[in-house]
């Protein structure tokens, strides 16, 4: 057969909650000849524990039940967070209910005695308005999916109180945000959280990148520009604010921010209104501005390279990520999430980390965060073929048992460690230059050639072991090898320096 797949029909179904036996018979026999299931409830109570058990499509609510009302329960629904259709009957519609249920997000009134006829129509408009909804929220999930947006993880007392203040600031009016922390604290993602926890969830995120853009460009990016403003603009377009309008803007690296755009920012934090590069006419936006920044923001203040009125307007409400090796409890709970991530991303079935590397992780003190503990696991999860990650699936950073330099990337310690600046025993005696790159500067192609030479002493010249610590391919690595001279004779043999 060529199709094998035979849609399943699901049947909907619908929760009837009325207290008079033979209105819900009534109502049981409509729903099952327009090809509906039903469960039944005849009081509040009841159906709020059927609910706990049952996952009805719609809800036909009566109003006036005995015990609380039919309105009490919708209420009580809607406080738990409950997203489904629910249709109100009554014999006396009384104006206040009829306002307080639609308020409450009822979805249609019916009057007794029921309209059979009609009460069909509602109840296949009901159920196509609810599962368009679920279409709506499982596409909105799929936007922060792929909008990298994810649980924040932490255990730790500091991410914990962090978390509850940041869900406080989601919920509040604060029209701007800071957030500071070290590279791979995890502020975009926060950023994020703050977004789609607030009230313009629905509205839009957008980012961008103060440093990655040069000024000129920068400032119509922000504020859009009018028709002919400059050669370029030959049809008016859109600023970054305008675009966001209602939702959230987010400034990563607000510390790059020219001077110039600084104090344009500084306007429209204060009076909530742009102008377009060419335009006279002053546009009002609603925009929650979330500013971010790895470097030391007063100190940029204090040295004259960032406003300090617009440090002020944007650190009223001010978050600090703190680094990793702060909070090493949160390890175990990342460990968990990316393993988890990367298991499903690559299909496999890593179960964790053996005892040792535990260690490793938990001794390392993640210069480069969250991030580079991600990065981390992502390379252990391709190297390893078994089930539990080992210590010769971690970086040579972490698993060397080193400590980690705070603040600085990962790689940096490798180069200047010690044993990186004994001179080789093919006779080299070039020193392995350090990553604080010194006054007159260091080339690009002497750190890869000090990298290189490293992989092989720490794999004792093994060079499936060097390609691989180095997440290059062996031809690659040999091609390395030619280029920085670390052959010996014509076989291709590594340089050994570590043999005796
Ligand atoms: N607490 C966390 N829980 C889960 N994932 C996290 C957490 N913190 C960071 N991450 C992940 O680590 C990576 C780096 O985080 P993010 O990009 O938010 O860092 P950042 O502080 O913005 O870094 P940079 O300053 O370099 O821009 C991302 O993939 C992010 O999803
Ligand atoms: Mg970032």
């Amino acid at each position: 057969m060529k199709n094998d797949k035979v849609p399943i029909m699901v049947r909907k179904k619908i929760l009837i909650v009325d207290d008079e036996k033979l209105v819900r018979w009534a109502l049981a026999r409509k729903c099952a000849e327009c090809g509906y299931q039903s469960v039944e409830a005849a009081d509040g109570e009841e159906a709020l524990s059927v609910l706990q058990n049952e996952s009805p499509d719609a809800i036909l609510l009566d109003v006036h039940l005995p015990g609380q009302s039919g309105i009490e329960v919708l209420e009580k629904l809607k406080q738990s967070g409950e997203t489904r259709t629910v249709i109100m009957m009554t014999a006396d519609p009384q104006l206040e209910d009829v306002k307080t249920a639609l308020r409450l997000g009822a979805y249609d009134f019916v009057s007794k005695p029921i309209n059979y006829e009609e009460l069909g129509v509602t109840l296949q408009n009901a159920l196509e308005a609810g599962a368009l909804r679920t279409e709506v929220e499982s596409l909105r999930g799929e936007v922060r999916r792929r909008a990298g947006y994810h649980e924040v993880i932490g255990v730790s007392r500091k991410m914990t109180e962090l978390m509850k203040f940041v869900q406080k600031v989601a919920a509040s009016e604060a029209s701007t945000i800071l957030i500071q922390g070290e590279s791979g604290t995890g502020k975009d993602l926060v950023a994020k959280t703050i977004h789609y926890q607030s009230a313009r969830k629905d509205k839009p995120f957008v980012a961008i990148n103060c440093s990655a853009i040069p000024e000129t460009l920068m400032e119509a990016e922000l504020f859009g520009h009018e028709r002919g403003a400059f050669t370029d603009a030959k049809a008016m377009k859109k600023g970054l604010f305008e675009v966001a309008d209602e939702g959230t803007l987010f400034l990563d690296e607000i510390g790059e921010l020219s001077p110039l755009l600084q104090a344009k920012l500084l306007r429209v934090l204060e009076d909530q209104v742009i102008r377009r590069v060419g335009g006279v006419r002053d546009i009002q936006v609603n925009v929650r501005v979330i500013a971010a920044s790895n470097r030391d923001l007063e100190r940029a203040v204090r040295e004259g390279h960032f406003r300090q009125d617009l440090y002020y307007r944007l650190a009223i409400i001010s978050v600090f990520l703190p680094p990793l090796r702060e909070r090493k409890e949160d390890v175990p709970a990342l460990v968990d999430f990316f393993v988890g991530h990367y298991n499903r991303k690559f299909r496999r079935n890593v179960q964790g980390l053996n005892e040792e590397t535990q260690r490793l992780l938990m001794s390392y003190n993640w210069p480069g965060n969250v991030r580079e503990l991600k990065n981390a696991l992502e390379r252990a999860m391709l190297l390893e073929e078994g089930t539990l990650l080992r210590p010769d699936d971690l970086p040579f950073a972490v698993a060397s048992g080193r400590s980690g330099t705070a603040g600085s990337a990962p790689t940096a310690m490798e180069v200047s460690s010690p044993a990186a600046q004994e001179p080789l025993e093919g006779g080299s005696t070039r020193r392995l230059p350090v990553l604080s790159i010194p006054e007159g500067g260091t080339s690009l192609e002497d750190i890869e050639h000090a990298l290189v030479e490293l992989a092989l002493r720490q794999s004792h010249g093994n060079q499936i072991k060097a390609a691989k610590l180095l997440d290059i391919s062996r031809d690659a690595l040999r091609y390395k090898m030619k280029k920085f001279g670390l052959v010996h004779g014509e076989e291709e043999q590594p340089a050994s320096p570590t043999r005796p």
